[in-house]
């Protein structure tokens, strides 16, 4: 009986956010970053897979062009055996199809420069925008129009806190890293915004060193803390642990655990975590004082996301800068990037295991700790352009 009732309020909790559980392959008709901009050079070719879709880009008098990596004729893929002959234009290693980089269309076959289907055949394209020293590509729908801002689909300038860096600011200094995990990218967006997996972090080589005690975990402690958050330019997201919405937990009698309060620390008082659509998070503080990291989880298939990483400092000058790139060496990538989250990486190919099966989203036993993946699956739910459905076999 009591499991019966059990299974029920996880059926009503799970049908508020029904659409974030069909989007095992990610949101379509958003931008997503697919590649730092010095990862590729002129006239190089770079393939990506985002939410399923195979792209390759081109950069061309420093322009990037994305068109789909597929040759019409016969499948291959142009990123295999890159092949360009003039500026205009991508040729497919295997005949010689010759597509114009920003329209798609097929130009001139090699070795039929007269053949009937030239101008009749076209492969997709992909806008593509570089800003801030990374290259974002909008993935969906080819006709979707008006293309949203690239600004709606990054976290915000926090404007109550104007001390900490926003990525497109002109003189913000931004380094980082992304590298494949082995997950579903919701694993990964529960893991970043979970304000009870502070467990995990609790031997990180830091914490250990440092003598900090990390807190058994953090609670809501107002009812902001599950609200969303909609911002002037279209910014949609949740809070995860912050210390204005969330206490944290310092004691469990039944394991006789206590946590003793830190005599001195690094400051925490503005450390804050917040996640945004359609797959980012956004902590402030981290990994120093005064610096931002954003995190995004970019779905490549239904199993796999792109893992980024990248701290932001805002620098007034050229000193500023060699500073910020010093302790971004030396402490931001090894001991935060590299250790500390080394054990998010863990855990989500962990859970991996057990959300193979996707029918397990949503069947999951949550308490009060978890209203930030809660209102995040409610807000994915709500503010998505649509839900990426899995590529056909002849897609791909
Ligand atoms: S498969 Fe590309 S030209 Fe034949
Ligand atoms: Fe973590």
């Amino acid at each position: 009986m009591k499991a019966q009732r059990m299974d029920r309020s996880v059926a009503i909790a799970a049908r508020e956010y029904a659409p974030y559980l069909e989007a095992t392959w990610g949101f379509k008709n958003h931008w997503y970053p697919a590649f730092f901009s010095q990862e590729i050079s002129e006239n190089e070719i770079k393939a990506v897979t985002i939410a399923g879709h195979d792209i390759v880009l081109r950069r061309v008098h420093g322009r990037l062009f994305g068109l789909r990596d597929k040759c019409a004729h016969r499948g291959a893929r142009f990123s295999q055996e890159p092949m360009c002959l003039n500026d205009e234009s991508i040729t497919c290693w295997y005949h010689g199809f010759t597509y114009g980089l920003s329209d798609g269309v097929l130009k001139t076959i090699l070795a039929s420069p007269e053949d009937p289907i030239i101008g009749k055949v076209r492969i997709r394209t992909y806008p593509v925008e570089e800003r801030g020293g990374m290259v974002f590509i909008f993935v969906g729908d080819e006709d979707y129009r008006p293309l949203p801002t690239l600004e709606s689909d990054q976290p915000p300038r926090m404007t109550d806190n104007p001390v900490f860096p926003y990525l497109f600011d002109e003189n913000v200094f931004s380094r980082g890293i992304h590298r494949t995990v082995n997950s579903n990218w919701r694993l990964g967006m529960e893991n970043g915004n979970d304000p009870t997996h502070i467990l995990i972090h609790r031997k990180n080589f830091y914490v250990v060193m440092s003598g900090s005690k990390l807190p058994l975990g953090f609670l809501p402690a107002s009812p902001e803390a599950g609200k969303f958050i909609e911002m002037p330019d279209g910014q949609k997201g949740v809070w995860g642990v912050n210390h204005d919405h969330y206490r944290p937990i310092m004691e469990n009698r039944y394991l006789g655990l206590s946590v003793p309060k830190p005599v001195a620390g690094p400051r925490i008082d503005t450390y804050r975590i917040s996640s945004w659509m359609p797959s980012a998070l956004l902590v402030e503080d981290f990994p120093g004082s005064e610096w931002s990291t954003i995190e995004w989880y970019v779905p490549i298939d239904d199993t796999r996301h792109e893992y980024w990483q990248v701290a932001l400092k805002l620098c007034r000058d050229e000193n500023d800068r060699k500073a910020a790139a010093e302790f971004y060496e030396t402490i931001g990538l090894p001991i935060g990037f590299e250790n500390f989250n080394e054990i998010d990486l863990v855990a989500r190919e962990r859970l991996q295991q057990h959300y193979q099966d996707p029918e397990q989203f949503g069947q999951e036993a949550f308490f009060a700790g978890d209203i930030a993946i809660v209102s995040w699956r409610k807000l994915a739910s709500r503010f998505n352009r649509g839900i990426q459905a899995a590529p056909q076999q002849s897609e791909r």
